[in-house]
């Protein structure tokens, strides 16, 4: 019987300023899917580990099957196969939980099938999996979990996915708050126009943070992790968010904001030490509100979801 495991990584998407076009990867945590090849046509999930039993077992609603599907279709292939997912992200948390299971799962099916597809190809097959998740087929997770480091989302249509020569010396706080907020909520919330006050302010924010991760300058890359879009609506989510922002800045951040959709915020710091500080400072911040967070400390991560080593044949 043919079978493999991959991993793939939580990501940080909107990275503030680039709301659904800019992400990256961090090394830990992430989730973890095995497939094993069947001898029929049947795309099936089998098992699902880590969700209290919350995610759609059923193949056209889960991210990872989802994505499978829209895989083989694209190659022209019917080849069954049998799904068992580990999750180790928690669910509506803003930290790419439903792109990780997507992207793990074409990894696999990819590596299993002899690599039909690249990376970039294996993209919008990911997306349909956000699309099922919460309705929006955005990239900036998917792609930075994919290839690993900072991706531009440059357009979607048609879709154009440029990773970022960034420096590789950054390092991320992911806090997780123990709240659950669905991605489809917490984009419903947002304003459909944006002043041209506004647009212009984020363009330079965008432009900056570009220009501050590829110089690299740290200083500017601080001073662009702003957003005017999303955050302003976002924030009233999470209890203390501006009190947090100061925390993480006092505590050495080059930077503070929403991962993704939230609750989980994030900041980005130039050591290992110092995103470790700014963690257990905003952790603190939400135990002062009575809520219980998880802190996860990593270097931004280069290389995206993988195929984990001598998993290939396992019974
Ligand atoms: N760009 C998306 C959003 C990411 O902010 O809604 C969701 O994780």
């Amino acid at each position: 019987m043919k079978s493999i495991r991959a991993f793939a990584p939580a990501t940080v998407a909107n990275v503030c300023c680039g709301f659904d076009i800019l992400g990256f990867a961090v090394d830990h945590p992430g989730d973890e899917v095995k497939l094993t090849l069947r001898d029929d046509e049947l795309v099936q999930v089998v098992s699902i580990e880590g969700d209290n039993g919350k995610l759609p077992r059923e193949a056209e609603k889960n991210t990872a099957s989802v994505a499978i599907l829209s895989f083989l279709n694209a190659i022209g292939s019917k080849q069954g196969v049998d799904i068992e997912l580990k999750k180790n992200l928690p669910l509506g948390s803003g930290m790419g939980s439903s792109a990780a299971s997507g992207v793990a799962a074409l990894v696999a099916i990819n590596e299993l099938l002899g690599n039909p597809l690249t990376r970039e190809q294996l993209v919008p097959h990911a997306m349909e999996a956000e699309r099922i998740a919460c309705g929006s087929a955005h990239a900036d997770n998917v792609a930075p979990s994919l290839l690993g480091g900072f991706v531009l989302v440059r357009d979607y249509h048609p879709l154009d996915v440029i990773k970022v020569n960034a420096a590789e010396n950054l390092f991320c706080a992911l806090i997780h708050p123990h709240l659950e907020l669905k991605t489809e909520d917490s984009r419903k919330v947002l304003r459909h126009s944006v002043s041209l006050k506004d647009t212009i302010t984020q363009s330079g924010n965008i432009a900056g943070l570009m220009l501050g991760l590829t110089k690299p300058d740290y200083s500017l890359i601080g001073r662009s992790l702003k957003d005017v879009i999303a955050e302003p609506i976002r924030a009233a989510f999470i209890p203390g968010f501006d009190v947090m922002r100061n925390v993480a800045i006092e505590a050495g951040a080059l930077g503070f904001g929403i991962s993704g959709s939230g609750p989980t915020v994030f900041a980005l710091t130039e050591t290992f030490e110092k995103a470790n500080t700014v963690a257990k400072a905003v952790q603190h911040e939400f135990e002062k509100r009575q809520l219980s967070a998880d802190a996860f400390v990593s270097q931004v991560n280069q290389h995206g979801a993988y195929v984990i080593p001598h998993s290939k044949g396992e019974g």
